[in-house]
């Protein structure tokens, strides 16, 4: 598949002056996205911030048709929040759960969101029940079907976790749900951007995702799909006049599409930002750009094999941009330091983010290296000389 790093390159003022491999911390924002937020900044600057949302009322409200675009729904089910944990919380604590309900999560789960598990357990004596996975490390499909039974009423997993290339089978669980007719909630936070994501194959209920991860988004913006005929039986932990209509002193009226999960002051240069992240995405193409992940991140994790002393973290047989490793002898959070000031940007990722499979693999904290298609085969090289260099 042809690839145009150099425009890719060109049109991302960061490539200039970082190897930038924290993609699934934040990648950095490509021309278009950072064009949009300066230009809509400096209108609210000079006519106002409302008057400044009014001028752009068409372009924000294209916002909904491009996030829509890119994973294959309709415009009413999405809602645009501040980042993927508000929207991942807005639709889980919607989900009316009472005691001995179960709810059926898988051990890569995000700290995040097990923590909110862990609270509406309490609060409703609901179970949180953990999918096992396969020795490679992926959900266990098996396991899931042999745990279902009526009192499962949510199926909660992370699509990639924060900690390392696995990639779960979100389509093979989505079939298992829908067959079941169980509520399916997927954290798709570090895949849109990164890979296809299409809501009809996957047949998730409710996604959450972020603006600055993998769709080079800004900081401050993600959003929340929910499937069209359930929104009517959600009802957001929290409203605003926005949300819901106050219609008289004793009654409200939620809007009927998902706009019922946001709520009214927006950043709305972020926004705007976030709309034209989708379409950069989109105009890139997300069957390219996965395919260029998937052979940029194999460069990585072949190299980083070869050297001594370093152990790749990665598991599940299919693996994503993501890559986590330790170096024999070296602290993380030093080597993140020695190649930051080589103007090579990685990350550590610590044990409470992801604790189930931390715990299980007594994993310490890793460093984590993510691409994306606008890194180049040179910078890969560049980080592996870096990298073994720590060693002799
Ligand atoms: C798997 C996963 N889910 C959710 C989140 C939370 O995203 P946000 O910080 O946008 O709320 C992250 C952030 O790193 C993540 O890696």
């Amino acid at each position: 598949m042809l690839f145009d790093l150099d425009q890719a390159r060109r049109e991302t003022p960061g490539c200039k002056h970082v190897t930038h491999l924290n993609n699934a911390g934040a990648a950095l924002m490509p021309q278009p996205v950072l064009h949009t937020q300066i230009s809509h900044l400096e209108l609210e600057a000079t006519i106002g911030g409302y008057e400044a949302a009014e001028r752009e009322q068409d372009r924000i409200e294209a916002v909904y048709d491009s996030i829509a675009q890119l994973i294959n729904c309709h415009r009413d089910e999405i809602a645009i929040v501040e980042n993927a944990t508000v929207g991942w919380d807005m639709a889980f604590y919607a989900i009316p759960l009472a005691e001995g309900d179960r709810i059926l999560t898988a051990e890569a789960e995000y700290g995040a969101n097990f923590v909110a598990y862990l609270q509406q357990a309490k609060r409703t004596g609901a179970v949180i029940d953990v999918i096992p996975s396969t020795p490679d490390g992926e959900i266990c499909l098996e396991s899931l079907k042999q745990m279902i039974d009526d009192r499962v009423k949510l199926i909660s997993i992370t699509h990639v976790p924060t900690n390392g290339g696995l990639v779960n089978p979100a389509t093979e669980v989505g079939r298992i749900a829908r067959e079941h007719g169980i509520l399916y909630l997927l954290d798709a936070c570090q895949t849109v951007g990164q890979m296809p994501i299409n809501i009809a194959e996957i047949q998730c209920d409710m996604l959450s995702a972020t603006g600055r991860k993998f769709l080079r988004g800004p900081r401050g913006s993600g959003f929340l799909y929910v499937r069209r005929d359930l929104i009517a039986d959600l009802e957001p932990p929290m409203l605003d006049h926005y949300a819901a209509k106050w219609m008289a002193p004793d009654r409200y009226e939620m809007q009927s599409n998902a706009r019922r999960f946001e709520n009214w002051e927006n950043n709305y240069a972020a926004k705007l930002g976030l709309g034209v992240a989708a379409d950069y995405a989109l105009s890139w193409g997300l069957d390219r750009t996965w395919q260029r992940c998937l052979a940029l991140a194999t460069q990585l994790r072949d190299g980083l094999a070869a050297i001594p002393g370093a152990s790749l973290r990665d598991i599940g047989q299919q693996q994503c941009a993501i890559t986590t490793f330790t170096l024999a002898g070296h602290d993380p959070f030093q080597v993140k330091q020695i190649l930051n000031s080589q103007d090579i940007n990685v990350s550590v990722s610590g044990p409470n983010s992801t604790l189930l499979d931390a715990q299980k693999r007594d994993l310490p904290p890793l460093i984590r290296a993510s691409v994306h298609y606008y890194n180049s085969e040179e910078e890969i090289d560049r980080f592996l000389r870096a990298v073994g260099s720590l060693n002799t």
